[in-house]
């Protein structure tokens, strides 16, 4: 079966999810979304305001961000991308997610990766990166590698809330990532 209609049964199946207690404040459920075979997939930490409202993830000012250096560092648009987070639910007021609502929600996010089988994975923050990588090491130390993980190679990188919270320096390093990202995807110029 196309790998569309699966990730559209899990969404299907995760809308009325409740699997831990952010269920219970939410909105809606943002499962993710964009090209379903695509050879990039862009993995954040959990959805925000906007994303609740609008049930789309990344809508909001960190998406904004995220849009702009898919743009200018990889020459690809959003649509071309598959993105997805690490809970598909908003924690109230923004807090972070609990190690209790990542357990519950891994399973979408394995899915999600293991039917997209991207080449390249770049995860957004320390979130993402240290389920994904399996690591307790912080975004500052892991940043500016790649990482094998079977058929994808994993690029953390800091979340674009980081960047818009003031460094200059964190937004240089997050092009420098995304434009290794785009190098070993096969793009470079
Ligand atoms: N931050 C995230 O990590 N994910 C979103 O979808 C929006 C903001």
């Amino acid at each position: 079966m196309p790998t569309g209609f699966l990730l559209a049964d899990l969404a299907a199946e995760a809308s009325g999810c409740t699997r831990c207690p952010l269920a219970a404040t939410r909105t809606q459920v943002v499962f993710g979304g964009g090209d379903p075979d695509a050879d990039l997939m862009v993995v954040g930490e959990a959805p925000g305001h906007q994303e609740d409202l609008q049930g789309v993830p990344f809508v909001g000012r960190s998406g904004q961000l995220l849009d702009r250096l898919l743009a200018e560092e990889m020459g690809v648009d959003r649509s071309q991308v598959y993105i997805a987070n690490v809970v598909k639910c908003r924690p109230p007021d923004n807090r972070n997610p609990m190690a209790d609502e990542i357990a519950a929600c891994r399973p979408y996010l394995d899915a999600q990766v293991d039917l997209v089988a991207p080449k390249v994975v770049i995860t957004l923050g320390n979130f993402a990166t240290k389920l994904l990588l399996n690591t307790d090491e912080g975004i500052t130390k892991v940043r500016g590698s790649s990482y094998p993980m079977g058929d994808t190679v994993l690029v953390p990188t800091f979340h674009p809330a980081a960047a818009l919270r003031g460094g200059a320096t964190v937004l240089a390093d997050m092009r420098a990532d995304f434009v290794r990202a785009k190098r070993l995807m096969g793009r470079a110029a």
